[in-house]
């Protein structure tokens, strides 16, 4: 129920509180909104600054809010004990793994993104290079340990038995599956950082119910570079047909551009999670109240 919407059902005072450090609000009276900054600048964004945001002394009874909580360790966890008190994140457990979790979102866009299987944990490099040869790009099925190039990308047999040595130590990776990734050559946009993976013409967009919401670069420790209207046009068509197939309310599509000029997902994301990178908060909070104004 959308908070402005005359009949919704307003709470008892005294019903199940939230969270003390979640702050939970009607963005512009259209769209509700839980936040909780987690002390990242690319994550986290001064709502009040830019919107009015009201906060009414009696909530509904029942919300659905765009959760901005940074990364939950265990999200259906988290999103069962926020339900409980009335607030329904927008991506419901489902939806959160379709977004997140590789072995969720491949099977729906593989002809879409580099080829890929997933293990347990990292398989032997007889089995790699059997199934892939080389080089191969690794990570876990959620993500890489912050983008180290080292725990990423195995240019050969040797290469590879270091990263899987390394993966099984990484406390990040090793909790997750394990993926291996075709490597595809992508077009680089200048240095990049030392020890990372090489920064490519990559962008990150931002699906709301299936439209377009924001988009902008990837990689921030870079030159600036820009997509041309042609490239926006290619690499948005896949980014909508990707968003249309993993179908989840709130969704992020990272897009590169190849080395042959094909424009290929990297990965998705909960929308909910994901930082913002090069896309202007301002403009993506707006197009989706927009969004919400018109589906009214
Ligand atoms: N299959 C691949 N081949 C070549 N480069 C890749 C491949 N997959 C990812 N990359 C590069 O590595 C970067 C990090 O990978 P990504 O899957 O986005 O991990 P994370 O979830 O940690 O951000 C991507 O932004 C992209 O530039
Ligand atoms: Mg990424």
């Amino acid at each position: 129920m959308r908070p402005w919407q005359a009949g919704a059902v307003w709470g008892e005072v005294g019903a199940v509180a939230l969270p003390r450090d979640l702050d939970l609000f009607a963005l512009e009276g259209a769209l509700w909104v839980a936040s909780r900054p987690v002390g990242v600048p690319a994550y986290d964004f001064a709502f009040e600054r830019f919107f009015a945001c009201r906060r009414p002394y009696q909530r509904p009874t029942e919300v659905t809010a765009v959760g901005r909580l940074g990364a939950p360790e265990d999200y259906p966890a988290t999103w069962a004990a926020l339900a409980a008190t009335g607030l329904r994140l927008v991506n419901d457990p489902a939806a959160h793994e379709r977004a997140s979790e590789l072995p969720a979102w491949y099977p729906r866009i593989q002809a879409l993104t580099p080829r890929s299987r997933w293990y347990e944990a990292p398989p032997s490099a007889d089995e790699v290079e059997a199934a892939f040869g080389w080089p191969v790009f690794v990570k876990g099925a959620r993500q890489t340990a912050r983008h180290a190039a080292g725990l990423a990308i195995a240019r050969d047999k040797p290469a590879y038995e270091a990263l899987r040595a390394s993966y099984l130590a990484d406390p990040i990776l090793t909790w997750q599956a394990c993926v291996i990734r075709e490597y595809v050559p992508l077009v680089p946009v200048g240095p990049g950082t030392p020890g990372k993976v090489p920064a490519s013409f990559e962008f990150r967009t931002f699906w709301w119910r299936g439209a377009l919401v924001g988009a902008g670069r990837y990689w921030l420790d870079v030159p600036e570079y820009r997509w041309s209207d042609a490239e926006a046009r290619a690499a948005l068509a896949v980014g909508a047909a990707a968003a249309a197939r993993v179908d989840v309310p709130f969704l992020v599509v990272d897009l590169a551009l190849t080395a042959a000029g094909r424009w290929v997902v990297i990965e998705c994301n909960d929308g909910q999670e994901a930082a913002y990178a090069g896309v202007s908060a301002v403009a993506l909070w707006r197009a989706i109240l927009d969004h919400e104004a018109a589906a009214l």
